[in-house]
């Protein structure tokens, strides 16, 4: 039935919708059709292997300050430090192909780090400075550029798994002699610890949001060996376990530091375990490609190359090319500046108040960056808060906003109150922004027009659905009253959340504040750091919030289990309360029934009709509102060569994975010098900065 009637004949039964009422109402449709823009780059596409193996070669090599340190005894040689089979990029699929050692990438944030414990959930900032330290058993990120056919997390610390016949289980066969940034043997232990001590383990929630249902409901861990460890899953096949694998959901942290600190293994106390390392902690071990030398808040962190790295380019050079990285401590809006000024290397231009300037400066041949527009899968929702139950324990007032979120007429209303067109204007004017209903994007992979509702803008339309949910202004101040039962007929006020760090998502916010103040909505925003909101959206104290979405809605087949809240922490805007207990609503069921046989379905006809139900039930129930949705674009400064053409800001994951910034390098006649620590490598974990040879 479509939501119209459906909506109607519930308020006719409930014998609230006068017939007038009703003929202000406009129907939903398909979404408008979006402004004509192509993205600019084509990625080449390849098979996962063409990308890198592993292997061992004949022979390997360092920079020549790094063997000072060989031989001044100080460090072991190369060869020791790899493994026995390092895994090889190919210069092959090296678009400059082989590169040389030396340079710095500059990067500009605008967050900042709580510390370095990201198993313990500390943010380390954003803007790929986590993505650079932490390496995972698979990875995604390149995907952008491997065949359909061969579509499938790449190996990573992972080097191969098998499936048993059955499907129930998967045996996984690490990297065999990789070792962490202080020397220290990557191995099951860290596996072990990862899995028992934070991903099961209630008390302790990593970074991402990892939790026994991200691997599937019933899956255990099973050690095998110092290398293998298998899986052991409660359905066959469950193949989302393999993105799970990846980027945020399984990236291993350093047992020997983080255990002793860990209250199951004689720590104080689970606070003291989260913030064992602050910022100022240095030479964190790392699997990553470089290790935090020095920290200066507000300021700078500093990252020198891990001597340990566990790649190798097919001429045996140990990666990556370049010695050293900055993450600049300041704003968001500041990376792009800066990017595009040529004072800083790279931005993924996402605030679409920034395109126009951005897109004037970068057209000058002289111009320090290139600058590369992708497809629109930059795009913004307002999620209500579904939880009716107790999550973020809500007061009366809270309490009685999730009732009218829980109400298919208020959604309604929410959304018709939302003219989408000024909304974009307001961002940026020009052929980029389109008109968003919500779900999957338009272009991406599982995305059905057909299947997706849009309410068109209507303020009349928003009127009577707000009153079909039992709200008028009975006090005539313009704003819309609860019913004379509920909170004594006080006017409805809302609070919707906002990450304060992003000048695009406190305009969205603002403009919803405004367009739902003309529907008679009163809404207040609370704006907090990344990290405060980030916190208070994951402890459920809110009851709207606009962000920006993540991965799972473009690609679906990356974290697939926060598609709907299949699971108690999965899902963004609904999760259970203390007692583990999720109120879903009706359609809400469906989702999780439609995502879970997505799930365990290996037959893509039926994942497709599978996604089509998930897009119509999303849109038409308005599991969050859409917004707006945008192309995003890459800005790299020209010094930089091997940077994949057609590389998303976003998609399987952020740019600063996807270009693969181990195998980056600066042609020796392009190289700058913006190195703060040159011939260092980084000291022993906790002392104080980097180390010398001499
Ligand atoms: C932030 C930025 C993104 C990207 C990611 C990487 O979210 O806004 O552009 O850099 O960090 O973690």
């Amino acid at each position: 039935m479509r939501p119209q009637s459906r909506a109607m004949t519930a308020a006719l039964l409930m014998g609230v919708a006068p017939v007038a009422l009703w003929a202000q109402v406009v129907e939903p449709t398909t979404p408008p059709a979006p402004p004509e823009f192509a993205a600019q780059g084509e990625p080449v596409f390849v098979n996962r292997d063409e990308i890198y193996t592993y292997r061992a070669l004949p022979e390997y090599h360092e920079p020549e300050f790094v063997t000072a340190f060989v031989e001044a005894g100080k460090l072991p040689p190369v060869a020791e430090r790899l493994p026995a089979e390092p895994l090889v990029y190919e210069a092959g699929n090296m678009p400059d192909g082989i590169g040389v050692y030396g340079d710095v990438m500059r990067h500009v944030i605008g967050g900042r780090p709580e510390g370095w414990n990201y198993v313990g959930g500390q943010s380390q900032g954003w803007g790929g400075i986590d993505i650079g330290l932490y390496e995972c058993l698979t990875r995604t990120g390149p995907l952008f550029q491997v065949n359909p056919e061969d579509l499938q997390p790449l190996p990573n610390l992972a080097r191969s798994w098998e499936w048993s016949e059955d499907g129930m289980s998967l045996t996984v066969n690490l990297i065999e002699g990789a070792k962490w940034s202080d020397g220290d043997p990557f191995d099951t232990e860290d596996i072990e610890f990862y899995w028992n001590d934070a991903v099961v383990d209630p008390e302790v929630t990593p970074l991402n949001g990892a939790s026994p249902e991200t691997f599937g409901v019933g899956t255990t861990l099973e050690v095998l060996g110092p290398y293998q460890f298998r899986f052991n899953f409660a359905t066959a096949f469950p193949e989302q376990v393999l993105y799970a694998m990846a980027y945020g959901t399984f990236c291993p942290g350093p047992s020997h530091v983080l255990k002793p600190q860990h209250p199951a293994h004689g720590g104080q106390s689970y606070e003291a375990f989260r913030n064992a390392f602050p910022p100022d902690y240095m030479n964190f071990p790392v699997m990553g490609a470089w290790v935090p030398v020095e920290y200066r808040p507000d300021d700078i962190v500093v990252m020198r190359r891990n001597p340990y790295y566990w790649k190798v380019d097919s001429e045996g050079n140990q990666l990556p090319y370049l010695d050293e990285m900055h993450y600049r401590l300041s704003t968001w809006a500041d990376r792009d500046v800066q990017a595009v000024a040529g004072t800083g290397d790279f931005s993924n231009l996402e605030q679409a108040e920034n395109f126009v300037e951005s897109l004037r400066r970068s057209a000058d041949p002289e111009a320090p960056a290139r600058l590369e527009f992708g497809p629109r899968i930059i795009g913004y929702s307002l999620y209500p808060n579904l939880s009716g139950n107790g999550w973020g324990a809500p007061d009366a007032r809270a309490q009685a906003i999730r009732d009218l979120n829980r109400n298919e007429h208020f959604r309604m209303g929410v959304t018709q109150a939302i003219d989408r067109q000024r909304l974009g204007e307001s961002l940026v004017k020009g052929p980029f922004i389109a008109q968003y209903a919500g779900g999957l994007y338009p272009g991406t992979a599982y995305y059905d027009e057909a299947s997706t509702v849009f309410y068109p803008y209507s303020l009349e339309s928003a009127k009577a659905h707000f009153e079909a949910a039992g709200l008028t202004d009975t006090d005539g101040n313009g704003f819309l009253n609860h019913p004379a039962e509920v909170l004594g007929g006080a006017d409805v006020q809302i609070t919707l959340l906002v990450n304060g760090d992003y000048e695009t998502d406190k305009n969205l916010a603002s403009g919803v504040v405004a367009m739902l103040e003309e529907a008679g909505i009163q809404v207040a925003l609370n704006q907090l750091s990344g990290n405060d909101r980030d916190a208070t959206r994951d402890a459920g104290t809110w009851d709207w919030q606009v962000f920006r979405n993540p991965t799972e809605i473009i690609t679906v087949v990356q974290n697939t289990t926060q598609l709907a809240p299949t699971g108690p922490t999965t899902s963004w805007n609904h999760r259970a309360n203390e007692a583990g207990e999720l109120d879903l609503l009706p359609w809400e069921q469906e989702m999780v029934d439609v995502v879970n046989r997505f799930i365990a379905s290996r037959d893509p006809a039926e994942r497709t009709e599978l996604m089509k139900q998930y897009q119509r039930l999303y849109t038409e129930n308005l599991y969050g509102v859409g917004l707006v949705n945008y192309p995003g674009a890459l800005v790299v400064n020209k010094r930089f060569a091997n940077i994949p053409p057609g590389a998303p800001i976003f998609q399987f994951n952020w740019a600063e994975d996807n270009i693969m910034r181990e195998r980056v390098f600066v042609p020796e006649d392009r190289q700058q010098d913006h190195e703060l620590h040159p011939d260092t490598l980084p000291g022993a974990p906790g002392s104080a900065g980097p180390a010398t040879a001499s």
